[in-house]
């Protein structure tokens, strides 16, 4: 057991948490304690840990961290995976810089050893629970960056479950933008019969069609049939573009597997996702009554704050936030769920909700970044 990580022996099960308690997100100051450079646009940072903040650390492979920080006068929050396993002993996080991204940037070009990053308790559902006895098989798709979450799933659950075999499909331009590449043949050779790789590479021939070109429903068929036999697979784990993510979850669910099996990580840009909250927003502006008013009560730490909120108009989150509540939040685009919170009187829409699962919905789970009140009076704790 722990083969693997053998080196780091001492610290490795410090991270580890196996269900994480749902605690409320808090940005703490962390020390970067090693930068790497992964590809020619892409770092990952590991970050130092003070003995008080442990427990608030630990986390689950799959799991993400926010950061916070003032560029040019704006604040702005970006969200990271955690590329380490939590077996590692180690926090870290790949960040591929991404045109006009300005955290991205920031990260790749001027961020140092020793610098301190306002650091967000790490978040995020996209995992299983692990189990030594378990005999399973799981099969990831991931594309570009998307590899991160992946990199901390195949490797965690290689090392706690040695008896199940994770076959991986990973797209990239090229060898040269593979980020994590040796550290995917590295485990290649660890795990010689239970991990196997296929990079899918667009703008480079490697001597067979059926690995050239992007990963899509098409190929996601064409692997099905010659790589793995979808009724042996427990779980399936999805990182990458939308687009991807859909045709390929859409084509699985197509060939047989059921819904609940299919993970996935939305990979979109926090302002794209924004921008397509706001049209949303926006037309339900025009078919709400737009002088009707909410009132609104956010409980959180057992304090209330009470504002008002047209049907249409602002999402509870931003009203709260303009209210003086330090409600937590991260991508304000569906996706991340750190915003989630529960309503206790009233109802709410939501524009989205790439986060949720069906039972969190069902218990009045609703995500703030997308909510708006639809009733006279709406109470939303994010104490519960
Ligand atoms: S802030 Fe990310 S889902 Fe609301």
């Amino acid at each position: 057991m722990f083969s693997f990580f053998k080196k780091k022996k001492t610290s490795q099960e410090s991270l580890l948490a196996e269900a994480p308690k749902k605690q409320r997100p808090t940005f703490n100051a962390l020390k970067v304690s090693n930068i790497k450079r992964e590809t020619a646009d892409c770092v990952s940072v590991a970050f130092e840990i003070p003995e008080t903040l442990r427990e608030n650390y630990r986390f689950v492979q799959g799991q993400y961290l926010t950061f916070k920080k003032a560029i040019n006068g704006e604040e702005i929050r970006r969200s990271y995976s955690i590329c380490s396993s939590p077996l590692e002993g180690e926090l870290r996080v790949a960040i591929k810089k991404v045109p006009e991204g300005r955290f991205s940037t920031y990260a790749n070009e001027s961020l140092k050893e020793g610098d301190v990053l306002e650091t967000m308790t790490p978040e995020g559902n996209f995992f299983r629970t692990l189990s030594p006895k378990a005999t399973n098989t799981y099969v990831a798709f991931a594309a570009g960056s998307g590899i991160t979450p992946i990199m901390s799933i195949v490797k965690t659950t290689l090392e706690v479950e040695p008896n199940s075999k994770f076959i991986l499909f990973y797209g990239n331009k090229s060898s040269k933008s593979i980020i994590f590449k040796e550290e995917i043949e590295d485990l290649k050779d660890a795990f010689l019969n239970r991990f196997e790789v296929h990079h899918v590479l667009s703008r480079e021939d490697q001597g067979t069609d059926s690995l050239k070109g992007r990963i899509d429903g098409e190929k996601c068929k064409l692997f099905a049939s010659n790589f793995f036999d979808i009724e042996e697979v427990s779980t399936f784990y999805l990182c990458g573009p939308e687009e991807m993510i859909l045709s390929v979850k859409d084509t699985l669910i197509d060939l047989g597997a059921p819904k609940e099996n299919v993970l996935f990580e939305l990979f979109t840009t926090p302002v794209a996702a924004a921008a397509s909250a706001n049209e949303k927003a926006t037309k339900q502006v025009v078919t709400a009554d737009k002088n009707a008013k909410s009132d609104v009560t956010v409980i959180l730490d057992g304090d209330e704050t009470h504002f008002q909120v047209t049907y249409g108009g602002n999402t509870v989150l931003d009203a709260a936030l303009d209210a003086g509540a330090d409600v937590p939040f991260a991508c304000k685009g569906a996706v991340c769920c750190t915003c989630r919170a529960k309503v206790l009187e009233g109802t709410v829409e939501m524009d989205m909700n790439y986060a949720l699962e069906e039972d969190e919905l069902e218990a009045g789970y609703v995500l703030t970044c997308q909510s708006h009140p639809t009733s006279e009076r709406v109470v939303i704790s994010f104490d519960e």
